[in-house]
C-alpha cells in the first residue's frame, strides 16, 4: 500500500461548504399554487381541514393571484366550486362558469402568471364522480371524454395558459389535444395527472372542493397505491396521447414513482403535494410538535431531489417567502 495512513473522510460542513456541495436547490420557480374559487363577492372563507387555505370569490381570488405573482410564484392552478351541480357536470363546461370567469378576471389584472386549470367533472357533478355515470352506477369513460374536452376548451377560450386533466379517464389527453388543436390552440400545453393514485391523502380536498363521491369511491379509475410499474405505463400512454408535462400525485408517499418516472421519461415532471400532506404538517405544527418551516422545506426539497421539476403545493406562498429569506 502506497498510503498506509489513508482513510476515507467525510466532508466537514461549514455553512459555505454546505452551499457549494448542495445537490438540490429548491427555487420559487418550482412552485405552483392551487386555489379554490367559489361564487360570491368579497369571499375569503377558511377551509377547516386546510388551515391557511380559503374559498375565494373571483374578486378576492384576483388579489390572491396578485400576491402570488408578487412573491415570484410562476403559476397557479384553479379549482372551481360551482353554483349548481347536475348529473352531467354542465356547470363545468359552461363558458360563463366559475373557473372560466376566474381565469379571465386574473388574466385581465395579472401579468406574468401562468394560469393552469384543473379539468375534471367531480366538482360539478351531483354524484361527485369524475365522469358521467351509466345506469348501473359505473363511470362511462368514453362518453365523458367529449365533456372534458369541452371543459378544457372553455377554460382556454377564457384565457387559461395550460390545462390539467385530473379525471383519469382513458383517452382524455388525446381528446383534449385534438379539440384544442382543431380550435387553433395548438400552443396550449397539457399537464396530465398521469400517475394519480386512489389516495386517502385527498381527504381534506374533498371538503375544499366539495367533491366527495355520493357513493362508492374512485378506485375504478384511479391507480392502486401498490403499483409502480403500472404508473410508468400510465405515464407512457399519456405521453403518447400528447401530454406535455406529466404529474405524479400524491408526492411524499410516492417518491419512488417520481424517481422512476424521472429516469424513464424526458418530459417535464410535476408532483402534487396534496391536501392530506399539507394538513398533516399543519396539524403537527399547530401542536408545536414539529417546526413547520423546516419540515416544509425538507419535504419540498425531497420531492425535488426525487426528480420533480415542479411541485404543486398549498405551501407555495409561505415556501416562496422562506426560500427568499
Ligand atoms: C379532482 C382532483 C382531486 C385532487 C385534485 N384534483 C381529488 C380527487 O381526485 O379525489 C386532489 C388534490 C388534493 O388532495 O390536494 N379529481
Amino acid at each position: 500500500m502506497y498510503f498506509p495512513d489513508y482513510r476515507p473522510r467525510r466532508l466537514r460542513r461549514t455553512p459555505t461548504l454546505r452551499r457549494m456541495v448542495r445537490e438540490t436547490t429548491l427555487s420559487v420557480d418550482d412552485l405552483i399554487y392551487p386555489l379554490f374559487v367559489a361564487p360570491g363577492q368579497g369571499l375569503k372563507a377558511p377551509i377547516a381541514a386546510m388551515p391557511g387555505q380559503y374559498h375565494f370569490s373571483v374578486d378576492t381570488l384576483v388579489q390572491e393571484a396578485v400576491r402570488a405573482r408578487d412573491l415570484g410564484l410562476p403559476a397557479v392552478l384553479l379549482f372551481g366550486l360551482p353554483e349548481t351541480k347536475d348529473e352531467t357536470g354542465s356547470s363545468g363546461y359552461d363558458p360563463d362558469g366559475i373557473v372560466q370567469r376566474a381565469v379571465s378576471a386574473i388574466k385581465e389584472k395579472v401579468d406574468d402568471l401562468v394560469v393552469i386549470t384543473d379539468v375534471c367533472l367531480c366538482e360539478y357533478t351531483s354524484h361527485g364522480h369524475c365522469g358521467l355515470l351509466q345506469p348501473d352506477g359505473q363511470v362511462d369513460n368514453d362518453a365523458t371524454l367529449e365533456l372534458l374536452a369541452r371543459q378544457a376548451l372553455t377554460h382556454v377560450q377564457a384565457g387559461a395558459d395550460m390545462v390539467a386533466p385530473s379525471d383519469m379517464m382513458d383517452g382524455r389527453v388525446a381528446e383534449i389535444r385534438q379539440v384544442l388543436d382543431d380550435e387553433g390552440f395548438t400552443h396550449i400545453p397539457i399537464m396530465s395527472y398521469a400517475a394519480k393514485f386512489a389516495s386517502a391523502f385527498y381527504g381534506p380536498f374533498r371538503e375544499a372542493a366539495q367533491s366527495a363521491p355520493a357513493f362508492g369511491d374512485r378506485k375504478g379509475y384511479q391507480m392502486d397505491p401498490a403499483n409502480a410499474r403500472e404508473a410508468l405505463r400510465e405515464v407512457s400512454l399519456d405521453i403518447e396521447e400528447g401530454a406535455d408535462i406529466i404529474m405524479v400525485k400524491p408526492a411524499l408517499p410516492f417518491l419512488d414513482v417520481i424517481a422512476r418516472v424521472r429516469q424513464e421519461f424526458d418530459r417535464p415532471l410535476a408532483a402534487y403535494n396534496v391536501s392530506g400532506e399539507y394538513a398533516m404538517i399543519k396539524a403537527a405544527a399547530e401542536r408545536g410538535w414539529i417546526d413547520e418551516k423546516a419540515v416544509v422545506i425538507e419535504s419540498l426539497t425531497g420531492i425535488k431531489r426525487a426528480g420533480a421539476d415542479m411541485i404543486l403545493t398549498y405551501f407555495a406562498p409561505d415556501a416562496a417567502r422562506w426560500i427568499q429569506e
